[in-house]
């Protein structure tokens, strides 16, 4: 991060979706508000906006965080991982594809924010004997107002297997 200019901008270094990006942002600004008014990235959601539904939850550097009450400034020297880039190629990521097949989607709002939690959790414990407890455990920051959790469950352990 370089210094912060007189009317409270910086810029900061960091990747996005495995993308390099240099950028000049208020220092004020949250990691939600930059990706979504600054980058375009509307797939991450704001629910809530106080850290309590997980619909805005993205990795920073591998952790998963509630980007709406995690300043923008924080992500300088980091790599961001978001909604939009784990499809690859055409391809959806196993996750997003498990979710598919199990119909774990409803009206979706909370879905890019359980994708991420979902794909934080999997990645940590790929190819690991895991109960449904702990599957519930790992996404208990994110919450669905369509009550889809049984199938989000299932989608979930399905990504488990190898
Ligand atoms: S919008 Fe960030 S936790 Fe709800
Ligand atoms: S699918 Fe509607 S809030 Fe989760």
């Amino acid at each position: 991060m370089t210094g912060q200019n007189d009317n409270g901008f910086t810029r900061i270094q960091c990747t996005v979706n495995g993308v390099p990006r240099s950028l000049f942002i208020d220092v004020r600004k949250s990691l939600l508000e930059l990706l979504r008014q600054d980058l375009g990235l509307t797939g991450t959601k704001e629910g809530c906006g106080v850290g309590e539904c997980g619909a805005c939850s993205v990795l920073v550097d591998e952790v998963l965080v509630d980007s709406c009450i995690y300043l923008a400034v924080w992500v300088d020297g980091k790599a961001i991982r978001t909604v939009e880039g784990e499809a690859r190629d055409g391809r959806l990521s196993p996750v997003q594809q498990a979710y598919v097949e199990e119909g774990a989607v409803q009206c979706g709002f909370c879905t890019p924010g359980f994708i991420m939690a979902s794909t934080s959790f999997v990645e940590k414990h790929q190819g690991q004997e895991v109960s449904a407890d702990q599957i519930r455990k790992g996404h208990a920051g994110n919450l669905c107002r369509c009550t889809g959790y049984q199938n989000i469950l299932k989608a979930v352990e399905k990504s488990l297997k190898p």
